[in-house]
Formats: structure tokens, C-alpha cells, sequence
């Protein structure tokens, strides 16, 4: 659930401080419900179709939010990278999950430390965005030669286009504007060298309307850090109006680029 935002926010300092700020409640905001989440992680194992024996690397993992989970199909414990040293404190202290500080483009350089250079799933679920635009090509190159032969390379991020999400008509907008789009990204996995398949994934999601809101004003989508506070409010103004009942109903989309 994030989006492309301005060069400020996309790399650098603006996105540390934007998941600084949200790491202590990321879990609640980017998870609708229980359901959400265990729907979301069939999707990813099915995606990276993982099994008992896979070693499986999560690149811009957040707390785990999703890897806590697939490492409950996997015997090898889940690889874990972020460089949001305040989302790393949020993953359980486990040996099934191994917290990496780094930068996608540090681990697709070679330059991090990881308990081994071979995976047979690499997942980059709405994270790649961060990573600088030139360094984003690069990086895929990068992270596709730590594939094991069978490997796969899943990109998941929210499409442009008609994400779903019930937002104000001004973020819309911004987001209908982004350049980064799956086209881009498909574009970059074909230079791999692999066969890339793009799926469109959708969950339909009832949440109280109050709570979607306070999701609006936290900024859950590093989109809505190009608005004011000011205009944030207006925003959830629209919102408000144009749900005035207790609860909202909308069709979370995404985009998974499976690259193999
Ligand atoms: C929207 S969150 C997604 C977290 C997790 N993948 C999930 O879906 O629950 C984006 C994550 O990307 C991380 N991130 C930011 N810049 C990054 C970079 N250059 N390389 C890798 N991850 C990055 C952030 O710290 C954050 O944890």
C-alpha cells in the first residue's frame, strides 16, 4: 500500500523519516484485518512458489508483516532486509526471520551481508519505488543474479491506475500521474534475462470508515506525504462525504510481476 511519491520522499531522507514515523503502527495500518493478511500471504507463497526447501530473501520487508508468515513454509529461516533500522526493531526476535540493515541497492551490489548469495524467491512487495530512479534497472539486474536456476524474482506494488482505494481526488490524481508504473518494472525484469508474468491480484475489503480515515491522516501511503497538513484534512473532508456511512467498501488492487 504505497505509492511512487516526489524525489524527496521517493529515496533519501523523506522516506527514512516517513517509515521512522510509521514503523510503530505499520502493522495495524497496512493490515485491513486478520483475513487481509492471510489472503495476502497465499497469494505470495503461490506467487513465489515456495516449499520446504527454499531459501527466501524479502527485500524492503517492513516488520515481516508477510515473511513472519511464509516462513511457516519454508524450513530455512526468511532473510529479511530493510534500511528502516525502526521497522527492523518491529520484526520478532526469531531465528525463522534474519533482520538485514540495508538498501535494496546495497544487497543488489553485493555490498550487504547475507547468510548466503543464493535464493530460490526474492520478493520486493511495494518497496522497489524507493529505490532511486537510476538506480532501479540496476537493482533488478542486481537482485535477479541472486537466483538460484529455478529462482523467482516477485516485484508486488499497487497499480497506477485504478488501485481501488476509496482516496481523495486530489491523491488519485497524483497517483494516476506516477511514471514508475508495472510496465516499467516488467520492462526491467525482461532485461534480466528472465520470462516475466504479470498477474493482477484484488481483495474486496469492508473496514469502518473511521479507521480507514485515520489511515488517510497517519499518511499510510508514502503517496500522501506531497500533501499538507491542511490539505490531508481537506482530503479526508472528501472522503468523509462522499462515505458518510459507519463503514467503507472498496477492492484493494495489486500487481505482482513474477519474473522466472
Ligand atoms: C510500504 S513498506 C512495505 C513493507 C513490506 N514489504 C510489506 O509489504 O508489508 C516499504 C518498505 O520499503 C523500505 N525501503 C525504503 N527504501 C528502501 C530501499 N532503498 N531498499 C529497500 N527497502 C526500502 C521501507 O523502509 C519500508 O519498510
Amino acid at each position: 500500500m504505497s505509492q511512487e511519491g516526489s524525489p524527496e520522499v521517493r529515496g533519501g531522507p523523506g522516506v527514512a523519516a516517513h517509515y521512522n514515523r510509521l514503523a510503530p503502527d505499520f502493522t495495524r495500518h497496512w493490515s485491513y484485518s486478520d483475513t487481509f493478511v492471510d489472503w495476502m500471504t497465499g497469494r505470495l507463497v503461490a506467487h513465489t512458489a515456495i516449499g520446504a526447501d527454499s531459501h527466501l530473501l524479502d527485500v524492503g520487508s517492513g516488520p515481516a508483516l508477510y515473511s513472519r508468515r511464509l516462513a511457516e513454509h519454508t524450513r530455512h529461516p526468511v532473510v529479511c532486509v530493510d534500511p528502516s533500522a525502526a521497522m527492523l526493531t518491529h520484526i520478532p526476535d526469531t531465528p525463522r526471520l534474519v533482520p538485514v540493515h540495508a538498501t535494496a541497492q546495497a544487497v543488489a551490489r553485493g555490498e550487504a551481508e547475507l547468510p548466503h548469495r543464493e535464493f530460490d524467491a526474492i520478493l520486493v512487495k511495494e518497496a522497489l519505488h524507493h529505490v532511486p530512479r537510476g538506480a532501479r534497472g540496476p537493482t533488478v539486474r542486481g537482485l535477479a543474479s541472486l537466483l538460484a536456476p529455478h529462482g523467482r524474482l516477485v516485484v508486488v506494488m499497487m497499480p497506477t491506475h485504478d488501485c481501488g482505494h476509496p482516496l481523495f481526488s486530489a491523491a488519485l490524481r497524483k497517483l494516476g500521474q506516477a511514471r514508475f508504473t508495472p510496465e516499467t518494472v516488467a520492462g526491467m525484469l525482461a532485461d534480466s534475462g528472465r520470462a516475466v508474468h504479470i498477474h493482477q491480484d484484488a481483495f474486496p475489503v469492508t473496514m469502518p470508515t473511521a479507521r480507514y480515515l485515520d489511515m488517510v491522516g497517519a499518511r499510510y501511503l508514502t503517496l500522501l506525504e506531497h500533501f499538507t497538513d491542511t490539505e490531508l484534512d481537506a482530503g479526508v473532508t472528501e472522503i468523509r462525504r462522499a462515505h458518510p456511512g459507519d463503514t467503507v467498501t472498496f477492492t484493494d488492487r495489486y500487481t505482482v510481476l513474477v519474473a522466472h
